[in-house]
Formats: structure tokens, sequence, C-alpha cells
């Protein structure tokens, strides 16, 4: 079960991930949570991405391709994984394949979100996450916690992300659209892009996910 989860900015990747993993019992493997931890704990990769991140630009590859490729050779990812946040651009997806070669393993599905930009725009002004655990995502709105400003999950504090502004969100749909898009016709061919309405409800869009990756999950055992 090695899963990628495909999608632009605030489509619902994250959200989604962290209850797959639950149902599947595969780590979520999340560049961007990964890189800010980088930068929580002061590392020098982490000072480096920074920059970046904030402004809404994809941190250079070679910083993120090493990072991703020893990440999914973890002993907790032996058994599969879903990958959320990489490859987004051409050369990232390059360097996937190597390495599901050299490892001999194959890539299960690609798992499309498909949102709206102005849905994105919405969306990512009232995210909230949680400061302890970055995979506990809510919305002020449209997915609150049952406390305002407080994880349900662990009772830690929720805080809104530094690119969670206009002008960055706006930047980092139009890196999407030019770099991250063109991959979806690589998975497409290969016979691998599963697509999922990400207008749903986060239920309705999960309910969706679990039963095609149920499914797949039944395939690879016949
Ligand atoms: P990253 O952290 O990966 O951000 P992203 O891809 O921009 O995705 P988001 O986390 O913003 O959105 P999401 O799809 O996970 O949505 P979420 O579930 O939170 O990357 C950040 C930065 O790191 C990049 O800009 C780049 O600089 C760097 N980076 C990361 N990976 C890199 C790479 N491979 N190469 C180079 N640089 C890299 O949901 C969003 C909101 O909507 C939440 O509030 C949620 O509650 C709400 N919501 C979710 N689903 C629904 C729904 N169905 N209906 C209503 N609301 C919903």
């Amino acid at each position: 079960m090695n899963l990628i989860l495909l999608g632009p900015p605030g489509a619902g990747k994250g959200t989604q991930a962290d209850r797959l993993r639950e149902d599947f019992g595969v780590p979520h493997i999340a560049t961007g949570n990964m890189l800010r931890a980088e930068i929580a704990e002061g590392t020098e990769l982490g000072e480096q991405a920074k920059r970046y991140m904030d402004a809404g630009e994809l941190v250079p590859d070679e910083v993120i391709v090493e990072m991703i490729t020893r990440r999914i050779e973890d002993a907790d990812a032996a058994d599969g994984f879903l990958l959320d946040g990489f490859p987004r651009n051409e050369q990232q997806a390059s360097s996937l394949d190597e390495a599901f070669e050299r490892l001999e393993r194959r890539l299960t599905a690609a798992l499309l979100i498909m949102v709206a930009d102005e849905e994105v725009v919405r969306r990512l002004s009232g995210r909230r996450v949680c400061v302890k655990n970055p995979s506990h995502v809510y919305h002020v709105e449209l997915d609150p916690p049952k406390h305002e400003g407080v994880c349900d999950q662990d009772g830690s504090r929720l805080v809104q992300r530094e690119d969670d502004r206009e002008a960055t969100i706006r930047r980092r749909l139009e890196i999407y659209h030019a770099q991250t898009e063109p991959l979806l016709a690589h998975y497409d061919r290969a016979g691998l892009l599963r697509r999922f309405d990400g207008q749903r409800s986060p239920e309705e869009v999960h309910a969706h996910i679990r039963a095609t990756v149920a499914t797949l999950r039944l395939e690879e055992t016949l």
C-alpha cells in the first residue's frame, strides 16, 4: 500500500491522511510537516527551508528528495506509506520512481483530491493546526474543534500557519498549476490516478477514498 496524495494546497490532503492513516495502519509522511518540524528544531535544513515556505515557493529539490527517499526506507514504512506533499514537480516524480525501483517496490495509487482555487483560498484562510501535532487540522467554520482554539485530539493550542496569508496562498496555487498539475498525466498514463471530488464534506471525501483504497488493498491480496 504505497500511496501518494495529490491536489492543490488546501485540498484536504492532510485532513484525509490523518483519517486514512488510522484506517489502513500506514504512516502519514508529509513533507510540509517534516520541514516545519525542522524549522521548530532550529536545524540548518529548517533554516534553509523557511524562507522558501514563508514565500510560498518550493524548497529546492536536493533538500526534499533526500529527506523523503530516506524516510520511506524507515521500518514503519516497510508495509506501505501515505505520501503527502511529494512529488511536486517532474524532478521529484522521477526521483520517486527511481527510489521505488531501487527498493523493488511499486506505487499502489496516486489519490487526487480536486478543489477549485477560490475554495482553496477560503479554506486556508480559516485553517488552524495543532501546535504539537500538525497532522491535527481544523477550520474555524468548516471543520471546527469542539472548543475554540483547542485541539480535540490532544488538548494543545491551535495556531495559524505563516503561509496561510492570501497573497502566499495564491502564489502556492500558481506553483501547483505550473509544476505539480503536469504530474497528473504521468500517473494517469500509468493507470494509477484515482480522482476524488474534494468539494464534498470531509466525511464524504473520506468515505470515497477509504472505499477505493480498501478495494485496491483487496486486489493486492488476490
Ligand atoms: P504543505 O504543508 O505540503 O502544504 P500544501 O501542499 O500547500 O497543502 P496544505 O497543507 O496547505 O493543504 P492540505 O491539502 O493538506 O489541506 P488540509 O487538510 O490542511 O507544504 C507547505 C510548503 O512546504 C510548500 O509551499 C513548500 O514551500 C514546502 N514543501 C512541501 N513539500 C515540498 C516539496 N515536495 N518540494 C518542495 N517544497 C515543498 O485542509 C485545509 C483546510 O480545509 C483545513 O482548515 C481543513 O479543516 C479544511 N478542509 C479540509 N477538507 C475539507 C472539506 N472537504 N470541506 C471543507 N473544509 C475542508
